[in-house]
């Protein structure tokens, strides 16, 4: 059984109150959900603050990116360890910002997975295709392209702390959602390429769905037999709202 994970991913939004006030109001709202996995990704400067305001509520608290080396002359980077150090015990690799805007490429995200492993950090490794991409029938090569590169020479124990990500670029941030037929399509083929290299793992392994997730398409997206949860951005900057993408309706 894989138990649903819901996360946040509050891109470059929030000042350290703000995050603060956001968990003290989202705690007490989530607290009988104990069947869903809940995570919040804030910026790198509030990592702290949301880690010790969710102390006890079970909240997993993630960072947006990490760099693969674990000290050294790298201005502007944050290593596992930091991360780690400031509370956080998950990292989001990879996302279509970071690819798209800092030229990640997929042996760059393949070589901060492995740190991160390495250093006993979770990771949702993001893919997806682009629209252009889509329209030119080339999302299962991308996102196949994705898998295997991103999650080159993962060992066992290092993919079972691997949740991925399914975001088609063209329904990030634009209120376009992919239909729960084309994100069960394209989750289900996830699942089959993680399949053909890492066997029956594949079974275990969350794939979650990313793209103008809201309130009110939430059900319908959960309701995907392939679907395992959900990475928001917009929606999840409001503990209400955010809160009732945690209550999605069951099936
Ligand atoms: P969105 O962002 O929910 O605002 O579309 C999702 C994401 O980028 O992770």
């Amino acid at each position: 059984m894989r138990k649903p994970l819901i996360a946040a991913n509050w891109k470059m939004y929030k000042t350290i109150s703000e995050a603060d006030d956001f968990v003290k109001q989202f705690v007490p709202l989530v607290k009988d959900v104990t069947d869903v996995d809940k995570l919040i990704a804030p910026p790198f400067t509030s990592l702290n603050a949301v880690a010790t305001a969710a102390a006890g509520s079970g909240i997993i608290v993630a960072a947006q990116d990490v760099f693969y080396e674990e000290q050294g002359a790298f201005t502007g980077e944050i290593s596992p360890g930091m991360i780690k150090d400031a509370g956080g015990t998950f990292v989001i690799i990879g996302h279509s910002e970071r690819r798209q805007y800092f030229h990640e490429t997929d042996s760059i995200v393949n070589k901060k997975s492995k740190a991160a492993l390495r250093a006993g950090l979770g990771v949702v490794l993001c893919i997806g295709e682009t629209l252009e991409e889509r329209n030119t029938n080339r999302t299962f090569d991308v996102v196949k392209r994705q898998i295997a590169e991103g999650l080159a020479e993962f060992c066992e124990a290092e993919f079972k702390d691997t949740v991925i990500a399914y975001e088609p670029v063209w329904a990030i941030g634009t209120g376009v959602t992919a239909t729960p037929e084309q994100a069960e399509e394209a989750h289900g083929f996830i699942r089959s390429i993680i399949k053909e290299i890492y066997g029956d793992l594949a079974d275990e392994m969350r794939i979650l769905y990313g793209g103008s997730v809201k309130p009110e398409n939430v059900d319908e997206i959960m309701a995907s037999p392939n679907v395992d949860g959900a990475l928001v951005g917009g929606a999840s900057l409001d503990p209400q709202v955010f809160s009732k993408l945690v209550k999605f309706r069951r099936g």
